[in-house]
């Protein structure tokens, strides 16, 4: 049994996420963490609010609260969201609590005890008529890099270059709108990253083997163009305060830590919060003087983090020289677009998670999202795909299977674990399909290939199809039925191993078959030595004979036409 530590990029607190955001960092670690635990491995699985920074304040203005208010509504209806996608996390934190606050404020005194933190002057863009510095997104003007007219302050959207918002051509206060702007000076603490160059360089070639490539390329590209020193701190009332040894840090009265340098240390931040509401140990799995040297640290996240936590994050960990533990395998994403163009939240364009919900089960977006994983590229949600892939994987391969094994045994077989006749050339054919992709299924979950592993769970369900066409109880019947009883009895044990499989992408569905074939919890495992337990013939041969089974209630519907249009009409597409 091994213990992983998994985390998912945190969502920004400004808005219920879209489909793109779930695809790219909570869903997967959500599959990554029940697939670790059906294996019997001991799993937490954190994750948070991102509440600081620009895009909060902003939108608490445009909501007509203040950053507070808006924090606590907005984080308490993306957990209920969360839920709503069965998203299984051990504790769902927020960075604006008093631990992450407080480690924030630690490393920074760390860092400038170790002299990696310096003051320095710089020039920012000053608002005249909202008399206010506009750090980051605040300000808003045509990019440097691209052209592309509404580039925000940090990045541009366009083209995703990170920018400094002095650079932005025509720039104009996102608050206000006033084009009178200046560029001032401004105070602010620099982490001095440069100094930290080699250090991180080798935290990346020691760990670049267990990296996708899309991971080790984003930070390599970075490493390559050199770490520059960087600002963290802004001129905002919202965020962690800048203190110094614990007292407010003189002429910083009006500042908070940048955003950026709070965010990640919230994965410790949270990991606090749950260990005190639930009487555990945090330093367990932070601390690797504390124990934490022998786990292994998943981190999820959409490209456009990578850089983050690739570097920046890792610089913060490695300045301060203390023995806190470091990501050990990264997956990145790509992007899930829409149709053809981007989802935005600014923009409110493609599904966001609460209105997913109101058109179907969680389960259904969450088979569609990892089937179709933006793993080596970036790929597009369509209605018509989404309709396509859930009508056949779902209702007809999983769902139809499941339906008529359980209301055959109920009709023929007084709804008991039918117990005549012998295995014969069928279920052989069967058990060997089982050797062979099961183990490739696992292989899949475990080098967190999603697609692989939802098309090799789909490939076992038509196994199983396969298998029941070729064996035919229901004709079989007719002539003998111990023939039909084998027949319906490996269908049942498949019905019980397709909610095994089914566990980390499905859960709700997984859940409703395997409590209606009333498989025991100690059998839900998916760890190849207790679920291979004398070989994968005798899989097809693990539920008590005559042991009554339920009908599950009814798995999945069909997508109609009819949906689809009325789900283009009212968000679009096409
Ligand atoms: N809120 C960021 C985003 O959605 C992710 C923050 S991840 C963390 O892009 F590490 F900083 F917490
Ligand atoms: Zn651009």
């Amino acid at each position: 049994m091994a213990r992983i530590l998994i985390t998912s990029a945190l969502p920004y607190i400004n808005g219920v996420k879209h489909l793109g955001n779930l695809a790219g960092s909570m869903l997967p670690a959500d599959v990554y963490a029940r697939f670790n635990r059906a294996m019997g491995h001991e799993v937490l699985f954190i994750c948070a609010t991102d509440e600081h920074g620009t895009p909060a304040e902003l939108a608490a203005i445009e909501a007509g609260q203040t950053a507070a208010q808006y924090c606590d509504e907005q984080h308490e209806i993306q957990k209920r969201v969360g839920a709503g996608f069965n998203l299984s996390f051990d504790w769902f934190g927020r960075s604006s609590r008093e631990p992450n606050r407080k480690l924030t404020q630690h490393f920074a005194d760390v860092l400038e005890d170790k002299g990696l933190i310096d003051e320095r002057t710089s020039k920012q863009v000053y608002s005249v008529d909202d008399k206010r510095f506009l750090p980051d997104r605040y300000v808003e003007g045509t990019c440097p890099n691209c052209g592309y007219e509404k580039a925000r302050g940090d990045q541009c959207d366009n083209c995703g270059t990170l920018l400094d918002p002095i650079q932005l051509i025509n720039p104009y206060s996102s608050v206000s709108g006033s084009r009178n702007v200046e560029i001032r000076d401004t105070r602010h603490l620099y982490l001095l990253q440069s100094k930290l160059q080699d250090k991180v360089r080798k935290f990346v070639d020691d760990r670049a083997a267990n990296w996708p490539n899309l991971t080790t390329s984003i930070a390599y590209k970075w490493l390559d163009e050199g770490l520059i020193d960087r600002s963290i701190t802004r001129d905002l009332q919202w965020g962690v305060p800048v203190t110094r040894n614990g007292a407010p840090r003189p002429g910083f009265e009006n500042k908070v830590f940048y955003v950026w340098f709070d965010a990640p240390v919230e994965y410790i931040g949270s990991t606090v919060e749950w260990a005190e509401a639930n009487n555990q140990n945090w330093e367990r799995w932070w601390r690797t003087d504390k124990g934490a040297d022998d786990l292994t640290y998943v981190q999820f996240m959409g490209k456009d983090n990578v850089a983050f936590h690739t570097v920046s994050f890792p610089v913060t960990i490695l300045g301060s020289e203390e023995p806190w533990k470091l990501v050990d395998k990264l997956k990145a994403f790509n992007w899930l677009n829409w149709y053809g163009g981007k989802f935005s939240t600014s923009q409110k364009r493609g599904v966001f998670m609460d209105q997913a919900l109101e058109l179907l089960p969680g389960d259904y977006w969450r088979w569609y999202l990892t089937a179709n994983a933006p793993e080596s590229s970036d790929t597009a949600f369509t209605w018509e795909a989404f309709k396509a892939c859930i009508n056949s994987d779902l209702n007809d391969v999983l769902g139809n299977f499941v339906n008529r094994i359980t209301k055959y045994t109920a009709a023929k077989f007084d709804g008991k674990v039918p117990d005549g006749g012998e295995p014969g050339e069928h279920e052989a054919w069967m058990a060997n399909e089982l050797a062979t992709r099961l183990p490739q299924l696992i292989a899949h979950y475990e080098a967190m290939e999603f697609r692989k592993a939802a098309t090799e769970t789909r490939a076992i369900w038509a196994a199983g199809n396969e298998y029941i066409t070729k064996s035919a109880p229901w004709t079989a019947y007719k002539t003998s039925v111990d023939q039909a009883a084998v027949g319906i009895r490996t269908g049942l044990n498949l019905v019980a191993l397709f909610g095994v499989i089914a566990q980390p992408i499905v859960p709700e569905t997984a859940k409703k078959i395997l409590d209606a074939i009333g498989v025991p919890d100690d059998r839900r495992s998916l760890n190849p030595e207790k679920l291979g337990q004398g070989g994968y013939a005798a899989l097809l041969d693990v539920l008590p004979r005559s042991k009554p089974i339920e009908v599950p209630p009814q798995l999945f519907t069909k997508i109609e036409d009819t949906q689809v249009a009325e789900w283009t009409a009212r968000f679009g597409g096409g």
